[in-house]
């Protein structure tokens, strides 16, 4: 079953968005498999947008990541890493269409709520940066 790494970012942890996102992907039909809020490290934080390292806004952007909690979650479900991305709406909130997490509630670039995983390798990559094997669980839904 395919899983991803999404992330309510300081800003909708702050804003009180996180049960808002987790009851969209719930009621989408994907699975939480593993959650923890947690403050983040510079370190975690450079591995984790080290693609971005170049990136005039890069600095910005760890300092934004490590400023206060962020709600980390591995989801696993059918296309999950895909449809997420969809339901998360475009990185840039003005361009993000209503109905998305990013087009009903984002603010700016920086603060647009959510970061999930783009692509199967990210997931691969971002899961174990952010998880142990023993912090994911695995159960049926049986109700
Ligand atoms: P995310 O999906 O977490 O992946 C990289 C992040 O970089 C992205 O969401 C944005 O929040 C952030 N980002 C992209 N472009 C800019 C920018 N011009 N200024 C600040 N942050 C940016």
């Amino acid at each position: 079953m395919e899983r991803t790494f999404l992330m309510i970012k300081p800003d909708g942890v702050q804003r009180g968005l996180t049960g808002e996102a987790i009851a969209r992907f719930e009621k989408k039909g994907f699975k939480l498999v593993g959650a923890k809020l947690m403050d983040v490290s510079r370190e975690l934080a450079e591995t984790h947008y080290a693609e971005h390292k170049e990136r005039p806004f890069f600095g910005e952007l760890v300092d934004f990541i490590t400023s206060s909690p962020v709600f980390a979650m591995v989801w696993e479900g059918n296309n999950v890493i895909a449809t997420a991305r969809q339901m998360m709406g475009a990185t840039n909130p003005a361009d993000a269409l209503p109905g998305t997490l990013r087009g009903d509630f984002g603010v700016n670039v920086s603060m647009n709520i959510i970061h999930g995983s783009d692509s199967a390798e990210s997931a691969t990559r971002e899961l174990a940066l952010w998880f142990d094997e023993n912090e994911i669980v695995s159960y049926d839904k049986t109700i």
